[in-house]
């Protein structure tokens, strides 16, 4: 990899409060960073540092009280809600903490929802679906609901459904959480594999430590900050 390139996100001084007075909590203190097109990052650290948040600002999913952020060139602030929500839809893939599947679509419907939103046709889009969730080991379930499914199954078609369409960037909050070590790795190599071939750059929040082998670079939150000294964290 070069050592001078053009970032694929760079976060400048973001600070984020959630409520008001009393109820006010400080969520991001002040978060800079960079990370190169085809890295694979990780955020680590303690319940309640910031990370989910801090992904969901790169994201465009929340905003930042101050500081910036640009995503593959693109400052996000400078959007309409419009243009936010079409930018995400072509560039970002998000796998949430909490799955967010569509209770009434089956497995192959969730995941063929950002191909639709993108244009594909839907022979395509389910075609192309019912593909990725064989690839992840999973060909008989096309037609189960979420509530069909286990916890980690529900879990690897969100994962299928962030990375179905091709995105740029992949953000995925603790992506393993529910899977067993063999699935969690594979689910793993999949991905450090687009990130690879495709150049993607691929965000990863986790508290498994099994996945840390992956990482280019790992970034530990404590308290709202990046800490520079993980020696020291948890
Ligand atoms: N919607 C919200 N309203 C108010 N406070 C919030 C909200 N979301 C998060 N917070 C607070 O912001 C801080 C950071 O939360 P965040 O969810 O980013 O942490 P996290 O590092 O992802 O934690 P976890 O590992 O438990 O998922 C916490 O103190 C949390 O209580
Ligand atoms: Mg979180």
């Amino acid at each position: 990899m070069p050592e001078q390139q053009t970032p694929a996100i760079t976060c400048s001084d973001i600070v984020k409060t959630y409520g008001e007075n009393s109820s006010k909590v400080v969520a991001l203190r002040g978060i800079s960073l960079s990370i190169n097109p085809g890295e694979l990052r990780l955020f680590m650290g303690p319940s309640g540092s910031g990370k989910t948040t801090l992904i969901s600002i790169i994201a465009g999913i929340l905003t930042q009280d101050s500081g910036n952020v640009r995503v593959l060139g693109t400052d996000l602030s400078t959007l309409s809600d419009t243009e936010k929500t079409n930018f995400r839809c072509k560039n970002i893939g998000f796998l949430f903490q909490v799955f967010n599947l569509i209770p009434m679509l089956t497995a192959e419907e969730n995941i063929s929802i950002p191909l639709l939103l993108n244009g594909v046709n839907k022979d395509e889009a389910l075609e192309r679906s019912k593909q990725l969730l064989s690839d992840l080991s999973m060909g008989d379930k096309i037609g189960k609901h979420p509530n069909q499914l286990s916890g980690g199954q529900q879990q690897r078609v969100a994962i299928a459904r962030a990375i179905v369409h091709g995105p740029k960037l992949i953000v995925c909050d603790e992506p393993t959480s529910y899977l067993d070590h063999h699935t969690g790795t594979m689910i793993m190599e999949l991905l450090q594999s687009m990130v690879r071939k495709n150049n993607v750059t691929l965000i990863v929040v986790t508290h498994d430590a099994r996945i840390v082998q992956f990482a280019d670079k790992i970034d530990y939150l404590e308290d709202g900050k990046i800490i520079e000294n993980p020696a020291t964290a948890h």
